[in-house]
């Protein structure tokens, strides 16, 4: 399905040298949108954008840096706006996953979490919220939340509720941006397969697979779509929810009968 209002729009992408973020990116380029993609690893996200550009050219550019950082994420809003003129749809999808047990946690791992999870995503929807309000043309935020942001899991207490209040801030951004035309939504993927996640678990889409109702790992792309669905003009009524894409883990996780 071709969906309205993505093309020719303008979009800030975090996190976006591999994984979801890079999937987003790719799945607004092919829809005609100019997109920004932000990642801390210079050569990553320089070279994606290399390849989205060949594919489609002049639609996306790089800029490097940490999208926990307030500084950052202003410099990167004003690159935005010189290089493409405007910003409608701004998607703070970097986030950092940190596992360790909650009695040993230390305050600097908290910290990191925090930072990037929510004073990046805080931050980046907050700018682009003024410049959006200026422009008068309204304006999308999806926010990057998680399935362990609903349901609790073993060794990601400080991350689980990074992600919980994730959802929380789409609710009260919506009830104060709406009037101006502006949808937040938050997305809530469940196991995905991605370069860091196959790295971290052997046999992650095994184990995860089995874990879920559907018997499968999500993909990128199951993130991809629906974000690019909650970013056009078919979902401008779509204004303050969470939308879990996780294979019903958090509906029904399985019976010991069923494993
Ligand atoms: N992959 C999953 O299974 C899964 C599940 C639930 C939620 N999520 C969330 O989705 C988002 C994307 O997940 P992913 O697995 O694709 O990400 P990832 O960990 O693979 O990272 C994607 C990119 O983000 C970059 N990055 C890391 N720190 C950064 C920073 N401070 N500033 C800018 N870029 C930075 C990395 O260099 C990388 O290229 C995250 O917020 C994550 O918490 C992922």
């Amino acid at each position: 399905m071709q969906y309205s209002g993505i093309k020719d729009k303008v979009a800030i992408v975090t996190g976006a040298g591999e994984g979801i973020g890079y999937a987003i990116a790719g799945l607004l380029v092919k829809a005609g949108a100019k997109v920004v993609l932000n990642d801390i690893d210079k050569n990553r996200v320089n070279t994606v954008v290399a390849h989205l550009n060949e594919q489609s050219p002049a639609s996306c550019v790089s800029f490097h840096g940490d999208a926990g950082d307030v500084p950052t994420i202003n410099k990167m809003v004003d690159f935005t706006l010189d290089h493409f003129g405007s910003l409608d749809f701004v998607i703070p999808n970097a986030g950092i996953t940190l596992f360790g047990d909650f009695l040993e946690f230390t305050p600097d791992s908290f910290q990191k979490v925090v930072r990037l999870n929510l004073q990046g995503a805080f931050f980046l929807a907050q700018r682009a919220a003024k410049e959006m309000i200026k422009q008068s043309t309204g304006g999308r935020i999806v926010l990057m939340s998680s399935q362990v942001g609903i349901r609790a899991y073993h060794n990601l207490t400080a991350y689980g509720m990074t992600k919980a209040a994730l959802q929380f801030m789409g609710q009260n951004l919506a009830y104060g941006l709406g009037q101006y035309q502006i949808t937040v939504n938050t997305i809530a993927p469940g196991a995905t397969l991605t370069e860091r996640t196959a790295k971290e678990q052997p046999d992650y889409a095994g184990f995860w697979g089995r874990l879920n109702p559907n018997n499968r790992v999500g993909k990128p792309e199951d993130i991809a779509n629906t974000c690019l669905f909650l970013l056009s003009d078919e979902a401008s009524h779509i204004n303050g929810q969470l939308i879990p894409v996780d294979g019903g883990w958090t509906t029904a996780g399985k019976y010991p009968e069923d494993l």
